[in-house]
């Protein structure tokens, strides 16, 4: 049995790891997976298959509007900001386009993320566009002074001359800038890196022979981790991922980042990145739970990674927050994921 001294340094060691969670939990900011998540004006986030951008101190989320009751032949990257990660601000639609390369009735825009010059001090917009068939297969790219926009279409083109459909963002430590892109002719996916003023490819970095969607890329504690999905068009399955020391490779065999029954608890990866704290960095996996049949009302799956020796894993979803500061996480009622 414990003495009076075992009992009181249990209670200040438990206190001490409850600490950081009751005072998150004191502001009741939660991120919740699954749930619709309202902005400021109390509409549901339309930022699907979207990217993050942390310019200043302030998180910017880039994604497609599939909202209800719009033209249906113009499309609209919506663009909303936040200094917590839990509440945003609708910052308008950073993008509007109609059909700019005359891509027929019900042409597509997916996967909108946006990159930061610091050559130009612009921000450069990359898009999968394509026709009702994605046959097109190819990137687009806008560019805008202002984060926020509005963002001027520039061109259309194939990255490295190759079929281009969905795109991931990787932007490295010492600040060079990629894009993922998967090929379906090459039954896998790139990575390569852009110009410094971001608005075309320089090279090819690697290619790995995966056919996977929605591909995310992060360097965490000296390991790349890359991420993606099969490809079952709307349908969720078990992502996978694959670690090297370097971007251009060896890469690791792919392995689940969940058990393979859950299907990614019902989501697909859009993004990966890094919440840089004073105690801590915590990596958040951004995905998407699509709704086929009513696109406007798919939701959102975000959860801080368990990382660390070559493993990533995706925790079971559950009420989460996040303290931007100090990078610490609290998930559900404290000690059931990382934190
Ligand atoms: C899967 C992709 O990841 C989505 O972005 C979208 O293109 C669907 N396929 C369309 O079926």
């Amino acid at each position: 049995m414990p003495n009076v001294k075992g009992f009181q340094s249990l209670a200040v060691a438990l206190l001490a790891a409850l600490l950081p969670c009751l005072s998150q939990a004191a502001s009741s900011n939660q991120i919740r997976p699954g749930a619709v998540w309202l902005d400021n004006r109390g509409q549901p986030i339309q930022a699907h298959g979207g990217g993050i951008l942390h310019y200043g101190h302030t998180w910017y989320w880039f994604g497609e509007d599939r909202s209800t009751g719009q033209d249906p032949r113009k499309h609209s990257v919506t663009c909303y900001s936040s200094s917590d990660l839990e509440h945003w601000k609708f910052r308008g639609y950073a993008l509007q386009l109609s059909d700019p390369e005359h891509l027929g009735p019900h042409w597509v825009l997916e996967r909108p993320k946006v990159y930061y010059s610091p050559l130009t001090h612009h921000f450069v917009m990359y898009m999968h566009l394509d026709n009702a068939h994605y046959r097109y297969a190819h990137v687009a790219t806008a560019i805008s002074s202002r984060i926020t926009g509005p963002y001027k279409y520039v061109r259309s083109f194939r990255p490295l001359g190759l079929e281009s459909r969905d795109i991931g963002q990787f932007v490295d430590d010492d600040g060079s800038a990629y894009l993922i892109f998967e090929s379906r002719p090459s039954h896998g996916f790139y990575i390569a890196q852009l110009s410094a003023d971001r608005l075309s490819i320089e090279k090819q970095t690697a290619f790995l022979a995966m056919p996977l969607e929605g591909g995310a890329l992060v360097h965490d504690q000296g390991l790349y981790y890359v991420l993606g999905s099969h490809m079952t068009g709307w349908r969720p399955n078990p992502n996978v991922y694959a670690t090297a020391k370097a971007l251009s490779g060896p890469w690791s065999e792919f392995k689940q980042i969940a058990p393979a029954s859950q299907d990614t608890y019902g989501s697909q990866s859009t993004m990966l990145f890094k919440v840089t704290g004073k105690k801590q960095t915590t990596v958040v996996f951004m995905g998407d739970i699509w709704k086929p049949r009513s696109l406007w009302d798919s939701r959102y799956l975000w959860m801080p990674l368990q990382m660390g020796d070559g493993t990533m894993l995706l925790p079971p979803p559950s009420p989460w927050t996040i303290d931007t500061k100090t990078g610490v996480t609290c998930v559900s009622a404290c000690g059931a994921g990382p934190n």
